[in-house]
């Protein structure tokens, strides 16, 4: 049980890589807050794992945020991790991509980041520890046909796990992201056929990720292994990016 008695908010946490570390992070001790804005799949999470709670929070929304922090914190003495996982995608190319896809992904995926963490850090630096850990991508690194938005977002959100490492780690809060590479979720369903076979074969280990992979990945890096790790991003992609 590595997250003993650990409470954990996780952004998008009511699918996909966020349900899969939700279990994950159950499974080894952690009180679960799922922040999400799909209230049937949050109380099914609910159902599902005993030690699961839904709030509906959209990041986009500060004020949301902070009903639903203040909400947690009358039950949890403590918020000891939060992943922000939330993410959307709006493919288009650069010459099709049309404003509201650029705003929605850079709101969502970026600007939800620092939302999210402004409302939780001081509460991690006032108790003198805790863990943020963000949602990067292979993408982010490496760049994407199509991706104009998105690779924005998550290059951008690279840079603020940088930045929060050095302001938050004196202070005893450690941040750092998971770079996933094409992993098979929803989000990747949307990818044509032709690419996921491009991806596949650029893969060194020759297959999509799985939720849990990623879900191990912020597992470790929340945990007091991982006591040392601060602004790292890090790659969990098969090779793809080696
Ligand atoms: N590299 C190079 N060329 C590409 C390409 C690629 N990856 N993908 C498409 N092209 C080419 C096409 O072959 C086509 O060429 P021609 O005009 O010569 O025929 C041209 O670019 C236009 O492509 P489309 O017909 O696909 O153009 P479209 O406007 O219909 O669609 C698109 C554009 C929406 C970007 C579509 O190509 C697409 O969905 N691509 C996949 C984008 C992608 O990889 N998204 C990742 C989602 S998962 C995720 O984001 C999670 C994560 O963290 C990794």
């Amino acid at each position: 049980m590595r997250l003993q008695n650990k409470t954990a908010i996780i952004t998008g946490g009511a699918a996909g890589i966020g349900a899969a570390t939700t279990a994950t992070f159950v499974r080894e001790g952690a009180h679960v807050i799922i922040w999400d804005v799909d209230e049937q799949r949050g109380r099914e999470m609910e159902e599902k794992h005993g030690n699961v709670q839904f709030q509906h929070v959209d990041v986009t929304d500060r004020s949301s945020i902070a009903q639903a922090l203040a909400a947690a914190r009358a039950q949890h003495p403590r918020i000891d991790i939060l992943i922000n996982n939330a993410g959307i995608t709006r493919d288009a190319t650069l010459v099709k991509m049309e404003e509201p896809a650029w705003d929605a992904v850079i709101d969502i995926n970026l600007k939800g980041v620092f939302n999210c963490a402004q409302a939780v850090a001081p509460e991690m630096v006032a108790q003198g520890s805790g863990v943020i850990l963000n949602a990067a991508s292979v993408v982010g690194l490496y760049g994407n046909f199509g991706q104009s938005n998105y690779v924005a977002s998550k290059a951008g959100v690279i840079g603020l796990t940088k930045v929060w490492a050095r302001e938050l780690g004196p202070k005893g809060v450690r941040v750092n992201a998971v770079a996933p590479g094409f992993i098979a979720t929803d989000m990747v369903g949307t990818i044509p056929e032709k690419v996921i076979a491009a991806i596949r074969a650029k893969t060194p280990l020759a297959r999509l990720g799985e939720a849990r992979d990623i879900a191990n990945a912020y597992l470790f890096l929340a945990s007091d292994e991982a006591a040392f790790i601060n602004g790292t991003t890090l790659s969990v992609d098969g090779g793809l990016v080696a």
